[in-house]
């Protein structure tokens, strides 16, 4: 049985029917991609995952429980953490701070060896701990929202768009981040506009087409797929 099996899942808003009956699953240790172009319904799926949309009709099995329709504290508490579409760090709030924001229901000594971990990974961040969120570049508030997440010592991670608006450089960084955090066995759910970077770093992906899988595979298949290539790869 797969980490995170989504059967049939369909959500909306109002009239809208954003996601119509999609299926896909995470096994342990992978990175899976969910492709696809503005307003195709990533980020509804993501939401309906992690308990901010509830489901008009479908499953969401992670870790053997069935968390359909759970609300969202419930499901980040069995281990699933989403860093949100236009990364939401708070602004107002320094580096640390938002960091313990993700670091709820835990002690002292835990929390240090997890800020600890943070520092090691991030440096820019280690640097800037007592200055406010608001006050570091859009690369290193993405670096503080999966810091954030990852503080949660989360058993799957799951990220919304994470290079969306940043510079070519900083993209790379964020890839690279990613490629680590994999290396670490973090499984992770990754929704990407940028389809050629993300079939790079992912082992299976999906490419979701107003609200549909439109198609699936290996990564390295996907590559060299032409339809793939025509619509999503240029
Ligand atoms: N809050 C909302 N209210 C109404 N419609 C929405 C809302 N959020 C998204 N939608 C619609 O749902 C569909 C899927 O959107 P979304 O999941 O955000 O796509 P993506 O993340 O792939 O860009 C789109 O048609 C979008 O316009
Ligand atoms: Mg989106």
């Amino acid at each position: 049985m797969a980490l995170l099996e989504i059967h049939e899942l369909h959500a909306g808003y109002g009239a809208i029917r954003a996601l119509r009956g999609i299926s896909f699953a995470v096994g342990q240790g992978q990175v899976v991609s969910l492709i696809g172009a503005n307003g195709a319904g990533k980020s509804t799926t993501l939401n309906t995952i992690s308990g901010l949309i509830k489901p008009t009709a479908g499953r969401v099995i992670f870790a053997d429980h069935d968390i359909t329709g759970w609300r969202a504290d419930r499901v980040t508490g069995v281990g699933l953490a989403q860093v949100p579409e236009g990364r939401q760090v708070i602004a107002t709030m320094t580096v640390l701070e938002n960091l313990l924001l993700g670091a709820h229901r835990r002690d002292r000594t835990e929390i240090d060896g997890a800020i600890g971990a943070i520092w090691e990974r991030f440096p820019r961040l280690s640097e800037r701990r007592h200055q406010k969120a608001g006050s570091l570049s859009g690369g290193e508030q993405q670096m503080l929202a999966v810091g954030r997440a990852l503080m949660m010592r989360p058993r799957l991670l799951m990220l919304d768009e994470p290079s969306m608006g940043l510079a070519p450089l900083l993209v790379n960084q964020v890839f690279r981040i990613i490629a680590d955090i994999k290396a670490q066995g973090i499984p992770i759910l990754l929704v990407e506009q940028n389809a050629r970077k993300a079939l790079q770093v992912a082992d299976y992906a999906y490419v979701l087409e107003r609200g549909q899988i439109a198609h699936h595979g290996p990564a390295a298949q996907l590559r060299q797929d032409q339809a793939v290539i025509a619509a999503y790869l240029g």
